[in-house]
């Protein structure tokens, strides 16, 4: 590891969440077409999740196909599904192996069937591991995961099961995806632009947004290690005031 970084490790982010773009404008680059830039994302994904391991961060969630990717070129979506099913066969035994867990968010019954039983498959393989766990958001859009989550919320309150007094924040987080991890303490978002295309709207509330230049399939250990030094100097307030936080 070509890292220098001299990070805190007791302020180290618990989870961190990822936008991985600019895998199309890297591979325009370099001359190529965009799905050359999505395999060269795969090595990214391979070291950010190493990084994550090395450093004991638990949470790693990254964004890899919203709900708007579908409306791409047919042959795009079709590449990054081929690409998404060999990258979870070739990369399911080192998971195991670096005791990754995986994880996916998102509405797994709009991907193509054979993504779907790798997925499950990898799935059920790691679900013994304790050491990182690894979430991808799959055909992911966190308005439609929040809408779903209302109408769950509202069908007990039709069935008597809860209240409509008792529904509190905590009600939503729920009947999120999510509801199985915190939220995250970092958002990163590579290739220059700042915004969160509708990732974790809810579950970002209170994360510390990081936005780098740097393209996707370059955003190596050494840029992860950036950020993470960013986010340890950041102080997290949650609405208080500086010295109530220092207490
Ligand atoms: C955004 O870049 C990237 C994506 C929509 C796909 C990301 C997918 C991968 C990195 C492969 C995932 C594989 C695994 C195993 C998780 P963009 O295409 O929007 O780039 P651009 O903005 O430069 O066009």
């Amino acid at each position: 590891m070509s890292v220098n970084y001299q990070l805190e490790k007791s302020k180290l982010p618990k989870h961190v969440a990822i936008i991985m773009d600019g895998n199309g404008r890297w591979a325009k680059k370099h001359g190529k077409d965009r799905i050359f830039g999505h395999h060269h994302g795969v090595d990214a994904v391979r070291s950010s999740l190493e990084l994550c391991g090395e450093l004991g961060i638990k949470y790693l969630t990254l964004y890899a196909f919203s709900t708007e990717n579908w409306g791409r070129p047919k042959d795009e979506v079709l590449g990054l599904m081929s690409l998404l099913v060999h990258a979870i066969d070739n990369e399911t035994t080192n998971l195991i192996k670096n005791n990754v867990k995986l994880n996916t968010i998102g509405n797994n019954n709009d991907l193509p069937e054979d993504v779907q039983m790798k997925l499950q498959e990898s799935i059920d393989r790691t679900a013994h591991c304790t050491g990182v766990t690894l979430s991808l958001a799959l055909s992911y859009s966190s308005q439609i995961e929040i809408t779903e989550a209302c109408k769950k919320i509202a069908a007990s309150v039709l069935a008597s099961d809860i209240n409509v007094d008792d529904i509190n924040p905590e009600t939503i987080s729920a009947n999120l995806f999510t509801s199985e991890i915190p939220n995250p303490d970092l958002m990163i978002r590579t290739s220059g632009e700042q915004r969160i295309s509708n990732f974790l709207l809810w579950q970002l509330a209170y994360a510390e947004l990081y936005f780098t230049d740097v393209h996707w399939p370059d955003f190596d250990k050494d840029e992860f290690c950036k950020a993470l030094e960013v986010y340890t100097n950041r102080e997290r307030r949650y609405g208080k005031t500086s010295e109530q936080v220092k207490q």
